[in-house]
């Protein structure tokens, strides 16, 4: 495995280039603020009318209407949501210099065709694990997120270089940058978040919470058993591994996990967790997303406001109020 460290990269890629940041969101805010940073000429490119602007200047930030930030721009980091990239990237196109780097922080919108970069561009990956607020607190703290890097199309023959100092000037180069590919970094990420990290896990809890409940158990212990333990195992993964994590714990736990983990999480959900990557990699996923946001995110607006009428919540916020 290739696993890079700021001893490795050369800055020079970036030193005197011009970055436009498009997008002030999770990511955009965190990258534009380290970018600045790290020394870079960095622009954040807005919508007309964006409530984002006098955050971004209040930062320190240049801000600049998306076409006007791209014309000038060596480099463009694409950094609004990734179901508009497709739209937005039509939009800056006939603005985009010859031989400019075009970048992204998730491979999704150019592993499934929503994007399909002129030939002339550069095309890279840099796609930090985890959320901007924490890429700029650990910026911030002198350590980096670790990140992973990528190149799609290589116009210039220089795609390389300016992914690496790109992740550098973040921050990354800090924690180690992993070698990806667009294709391995969306699949991966998408098959994460359906069947593990962000909808298995918290269907987990919300069935152990209810299986709990349902046996004559109070809302408040079901919730503080199944739901307020999660951040004590998820510490001591980060610290110390799953084996690590297991020897930790109690006996009395450690048995009981042996015994029922593999009870719940059997070769069903294996065959199921199978399924779900071959239909991310099929690009269903892909296709539901386009839809999502043509329909106007209605199933995500319904989701969301049936999951704060239930029990669940209910009692998560009666606990937060007595903290
Ligand atoms: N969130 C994460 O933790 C995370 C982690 C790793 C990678 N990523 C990737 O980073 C990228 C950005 O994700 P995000 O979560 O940071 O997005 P986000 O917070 O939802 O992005 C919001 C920003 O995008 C702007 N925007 C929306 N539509 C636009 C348009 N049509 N034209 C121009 N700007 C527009 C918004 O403008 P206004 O200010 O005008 O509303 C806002 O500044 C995605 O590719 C994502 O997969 C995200």
């Amino acid at each position: 495995m290739d696993f890079l460290r700021d001893a490795d990269i050369d800055p020079a890629p970036l030193a005197g280039k011009r970055v436009a940041i498009l997008g002030y969101g999770n990511q955009g805010r965190a990258q534009a603020l380290n970018l600045k940073d790290s020394g870079i000429d960095v622009v954040v490119g807005l919508r007309g009318a964006s409530g984002s602007t006098i955050e971004a200047e209040a930062a320190g930030l240049t801000t600049a209407l998306v076409e006007d930030a791209v014309g000038p721009a060596d480099v463009v980091m694409m950094l609004a949501p990734d179901e508009i990239h497709g739209a937005l990237y039509r939009e800056i196109e006939p603005h985009l210099r010859r031989g400019a780097a075009l970048g992204f922080s998730h491979g999704l919108s150019v592993r499934f065709g929503f994007v399909e970069p002129r030939a002339d561009l550069d095309v890279f990956l840099v796609a930090p694990k985890g959320p901007g607020t924490a890429l700029r607190s650990l910026y911030q703290e002198g350590k980096g997120m670790i990140a992973l890097w990528a190149v799609h199309q290589d116009s210039t023959g220089g795609a390389s270089g300016i992914a690496l100092a790109y992740a550098s000037a973040i921050g990354s180069g800090r924690a180690g940058l992993i070698a990806s590919s667009f294709a391995e970094e969306a699949e991966a990420d998408l098959f994460n978040e359906q069947a593990v990290v962000w909808g298995g896990v918290p269907e987990l809890l919300i069935a152990g919470f209810e299986t709990l409940v349902a046996g004559g158990v109070s809302a408040e212990v079901a919730y503080l058993e199944c739901v307020g333990e999660l951040h004590l195992i998820a510490e001591l993964i980060e610290a110390r591994g799953i084996a690590g994590m297991g020897e930790a714990i109690s006996n009395t736990a450690e048995l009981g996990a042996l015994i029922g983990g593999k009870r719940i999480v059997d070769a069903g959900v294996r065959e199921r967790m199978a399924a779900v990557l071959e239909e991310v990699r099929a690009g269903r996923f892909a296709e539901e997303l386009r839809a999502e946001e043509a329909s106007g995110y209605k199933r995500l607006e319904h989701a969301r406001k049936e999951a704060r009428g239930t029990l669940l919540d209910e009692t998560f916020r009666r606990l937060s109020e007595d903290k």
